[in-house]
């Protein structure tokens, strides 16, 4: 059944989701388990490859817990992908050296009406183990993150095969084809929903859905294809499940933020990078908690303009409302692991603004 709705009062991430300006604020980082690390280069070469450490629980959990170890984050994140979730469905996938996700693309209305959402439950039982065995894992203090991606960001892998710059084929499909389109949407809500509800039983203490290709949409469509799924599924594991915090993702949405945050009624959202932060402590912080929104690339570069980069997100965004510093979009794999910890020792030590 569900999880409590009482934050566990000795972790920072679910007391800052609640609504609480906890200082210093609780941090994780999007892809903090990943290529930058050597220990997790390491657990890849025993896995075989990318897929199979997804579904191998033992090897999933012990990359989660690789940058806890280094880092202390405030949360851990299940380790897995996006695209699972395509996979399940019945669609095939592979991750190629170099190339990214490969996926055999859906070409039309019997591609989309195969897709089985009958059979994703049965295909995430390893998953979902690598999130019970995080759960008796981690530290007291940390929370765990169980994740999906969101509707439209997923049926573009879907629609163009793989990654694209332009999203021609699946925008074809959207303006083109509402009908079409919005049945493969809503397969996609009801298999995520599912998904995300059974991370939950099996011990995630909140969820982040990431629309990673969000901005790639004009108003009305990003309306209907990004708002409107994701409120849906929000409204589903509010319904289902209260009391577990839903973090929206809404990557490039710019002035469309904190209409994406009043419409779908998510709980935080995760600003990215291009954001203002002073825009959004007036216009987003008033409706919501939020997350974010450091450049990656300032954790390559590091030194001082990481410092002053840091700063600048902490005293505008941090002290006075709820807050949990994170990055704008994942690490990168060229991070220097030791800029991790000097962003860590930062800010962790960095005085409450307003407070001296
Ligand atoms: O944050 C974490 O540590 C949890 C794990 C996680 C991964 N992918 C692991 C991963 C999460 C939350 C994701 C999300 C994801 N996956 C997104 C949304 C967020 C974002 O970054 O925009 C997207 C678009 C994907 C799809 C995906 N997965 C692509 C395009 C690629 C290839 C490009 C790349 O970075 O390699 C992946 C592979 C992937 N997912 C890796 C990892 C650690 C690298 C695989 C490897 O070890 O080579």
């Amino acid at each position: 059944m569900s999880q409590s709705s009482a934050p566990s009062a000795d972790k920072p991430f679910l007391r800052a989701l609640a609504g609480e300006a906890v200082w210093p604020p609780p941090v994780w980082l999007m892809r903090q388990a990943g290529r930058y690390l050597p220990e997790y280069l390491e657990t890849r070469r025993t896995a075989g490859s990318f897929l199979d450490l997804c579904y191998t629980p033992d090897l999933a959990v012990e990359v989660t817990l690789q940058p806890l170890r280094r880092y202390g984050f405030d949360a851990a994140i299940l380790f897995s992908d996006i695209l699972v979730i395509p996979h399940a469905l019945g669609q095939d996938l592979a991750f190629k050296q170099g190339e990214g996700p490969v996926l055999d693309a859906l070409t039309g209305e019997a591609d989309v009406a195969k897709l089985d959402v009958g059979r994703v439950l049965d295909h995430m039982r390893p998953v979902l183990e690598t999130v019970s065995g995080l759960a008796k894992a981690i530290p007291e203090t940390t929370a765990l993150i169980g994740f999906a991606g969101a509707p439209w960001t997923v049926a573009t892998y879907m629609v163009e095969g793989g990654g694209s710059k332009d999203f021609a084929k699946t925008k074809a499909w959207a303006y083109g084809r509402p009908d079409l389109f919005e049945a493969l949407i809503e397969t996609l809500v009801q298999a995520t929903g599912d998904y995300l509800i059974a991370q939950i039983d099996a011990g995630a203490e909140a969820v982040q859905i990431f629309d990673t290709w969000a901005g790639a949409l004009p108003e009305a469509d990003f309306m209907r294809w990004v708002v409107a799924p994701i409120g849906r599924l929000t409204k589903r594991i509010q319904a289902e499940r209260p009391g577990i915090p839903v973090i929206g993702f809404p990557r490039g949405a710019g002035l469309l933020y904190p209409t994406f945050v009043r419409e779908t009624g998510v709980t935080a959202v995760s600003l990215d990078t291009s954001l203002p932060c002073g825009w959004a402590a007036e216009a987003i912080q008033p409706l919501a908690v939020t997350q974010g929104n450091l450049d990656p690339i300032h954790v390559v570069v590091g030194g001082e303009a990481l410092d002053v980069a840091t700063d600048h997100v902490l005293n505008t965004l941090g002290g006075q409302r709820p807050h949990i510093f994170n990055l704008g979009h994942g690490i990168v794999p060229q991070t220097p692991p030791e800029n991790v910890a000097r962003l860590m020792e930062r800010i962790r030590n960095t005085p409450r603004p307003g407070s001296v």
